[in-house]
């Protein structure tokens, strides 16, 4: 159960599946595999956002709602989080009920790629580690445009790949040795972290990644690396 690499049919249905599965252990490998740094990585999201002072989000690939969690920092109204993946969001509406956020964060099944929302609804759109996993990105890209507000930000958070050295070089060697063989032991499954590494291998990323935002329609579109660009946090505006 490996979805396949890049914009190939059928990879939908796949991904929703692995995620399905690993959905009870995501937050805990999360957790051990980035070292904690992935929490960093979507407070920095929710920072790029804070002077737009957004009153209603959507997160899209929203996952177990970590970043929708964490972007409650920006006091909105309301935060809408949509997933492919029911397993997921299962995981996601427990921790928000936990903090007594239902009222403020709502999780609903939904395709990035077909969103359920009119045009120009929301004030800013979010989706962490959620692109890469798209089976059409154009479609994705083009439909969080759709939904955004004219002036709106879309702020997006992929892993990317570190061009130099040393950390090229460590990096290869923690994504193709450490992580699937950690990911399976903890996980119980060894598809899910093979595919993290070929698909974040596969991905275009910075300049390439830009040119796709530009393509689906966005204007001033940025790129800050993190971490020795491990990742790439972007924004765009419609
Ligand atoms: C790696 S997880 C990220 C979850 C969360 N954003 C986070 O930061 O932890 C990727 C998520 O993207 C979702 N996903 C993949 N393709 C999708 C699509 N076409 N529409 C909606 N969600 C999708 C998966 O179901 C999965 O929950």
């Amino acid at each position: 159960m490996r979805p396949p690499i890049g914009q190939v049919e059928g990879k939908k249905q796949a991904v929703e599946q692995m995620f399905d599965t690993i959905a009870p252990r995501y937050d805990l490998l999360n957790r051990v595999l980035s070292m904690g740094i992935d929490q960093g990585w979507r407070r920095r999201v929710v920072a790029l956002l804070s002077e737009d002072k957004p009153r209603k989000i959507l997160d899209v690939a929203t996952g177990t709602a970590d970043l929708a969690l964490a972007s409650m920092r920006l006091q909105p109204e309301h935060i809408t989080g949509v997933d492919i993946a029911e397993g997921m969001l299962e995981m996601g509406r427990k921790k928000i009920a936990a903090l007594d956020l239902s009222d403020k964060i709502t999780l609903q099944r939904g395709d990035s790629e077909n969103l359920p929302f009119e045009d120009n609804r929301f004030d800013a759109v979010t989706v962490a580690f959620g692109v890469r996993n798209f089976e059409n990105l154009y479609a994705g890209l083009s439909e969080m445009r759709r939904v955004l507000r004219p002036g709106g930000k879309l702020v997006v958070l992929e892993f990317s790949k570190p061009s130099h050295f040393p950390v090229k070089q460590l990096y290869s060697f923690y994504f193709r040795q450490v992580l699937p063989r950690v990911g399976s032991t903890v996980s119980g499954v060894s598809g899910p972290y093979q595919y993290l590494n070929e698909s974040a291998m596969a991905f275009p990323d910075g300049k390439d990644f830009l040119a796709e935002l530009t393509k689906a329609g966005y204007r001033t579109v940025t790129a800050e690396p993190q971490t020795f660009g491990i990742a790439t946090i972007y924004t765009a505006i419609k």
